[in-house]
């Protein structure tokens, strides 16, 4: 298949995706539509909470986005949440929601422990990662671990507190792996494909000035985008209009130390501060340059 065809596949498969997480049950296809995604070959196992069914053959489905989008604004998440409900209360209900999900098809390999988001509701700022790990399981907050207090560090030096953000993950099980232990493997996409509305959603009712994506796995979740983190990073992408800046995951700053990695990563923060209209003093400035 043409990449330009799986990059269309991919844009339907999402926005069928956050159809379903705001509540849709069934999509009309045009018997021809209906066909052609019939005989798609390797069709994942996706289906998370509520499957969406193909149940009639005249409407077609509207155009799919060029990029993932979150459901639009104002919109209840999920689909069921009360209008005029708090963002607590719709983060609390998006929570239940995915603890709650049908345990189904990609969802079926990660492990039972939900590990959900913290932080201000009201952020400007939010942080996504890849999924939980052994610490985070444990703790039940996302980046708690090394790699978490990392991250801890990275926001104080820009002047936040972890409190003032908000902290989330693409995929909120941990992968399962045999033998597992403390170790983590990497989401497949079709797991990150089966929890990416749950995020989109998150987004939406946050709205915050800037997303920033911790590492490839994030950058692919959010964006779609499978290049390396090197070409991603240092310019802001889109995501329904909010900027997002891909940067290096802690967990890379924890096998490679390099003073040039860490630079780069702290390059982009001072990008989202800017943007953010966060004051930058000259020591913030001057992080990691070398004398
Ligand atoms: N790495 C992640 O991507 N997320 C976490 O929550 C912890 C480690």
């Amino acid at each position: 298949m043409s990449p330009s065809a799986v990059a269309g596949l991919r844009a339907l498969k999402s926005h069928l995706l956050e159809l379903q997480a705001k509540g849709r049950t069934h999509i009309q296809f045009s018997e021809e539509t209906r066909l052609t995604l019939a005989s798609l070959p390797g069709r994942a196992k996706t289906a998370p909470a509520r499957p969406a069914a193909v149940v009639a053959e005249t409407t077609p489905v509207r155009p799919a986005p060029a990029t993932a989008s979150p459901p639009a604004q104002h919109a209840s998440p999920g689909g069921i949440v009360p209008e005029g409900a708090t963002k607590t209360e719709k983060l609390d209900y998006l929570r239940n929601l995915v603890a709650h999900c049908e345990r189904s098809g990609a969802l079926e390999s990660l492990r039972d422990t939900m590990v959900f988001a913290v932080g201000n509701p009201d952020a400007d700022l939010m942080f996504v990662g890849e999924a939980p790990g052994a610490d985070e399981e444990a703790q039940g907050e996302p980046f708690v671990g090394k790699a978490g207090q990392l991250l801890t560090k990275i926001i104080q030096a820009m002047g936040l507190k972890r409190e003032d953000v908000y902290i989330s993950n693409i995929v909120k099980y941990r992968p399962a792996m045999p033998d597992q232990g403390y170790g983590n493997r990497k989401p497949t996409s079709p797991e990150m494909e089966a929890c990416l509305p749950y995020v989109l959603a998150e987004i939406d009712v946050v709205q915050p000035k800037a997303v920033v994506a911790l590492g490839a796995t994030a950058a692919e979740g959010l964006l779609g985008l499978t290049e390396s983190v090197g070409r991603m990073r240092a310019h802001f992408h889109e995501l329904a209009g909010i900027p997002v800046m891909v940067t290096y995951h802690p967990s890379y700053l924890l096998r490679n130390g390099a003073i040039s990695e860490k630079r780069k990563v702290w390059e982009d923060m001072l990008l989202v501060m800017e943007k953010l209209g966060i004051p930058i003093s000259e020591k913030q400035q001057a992080f990691f340059l070398k004398k």
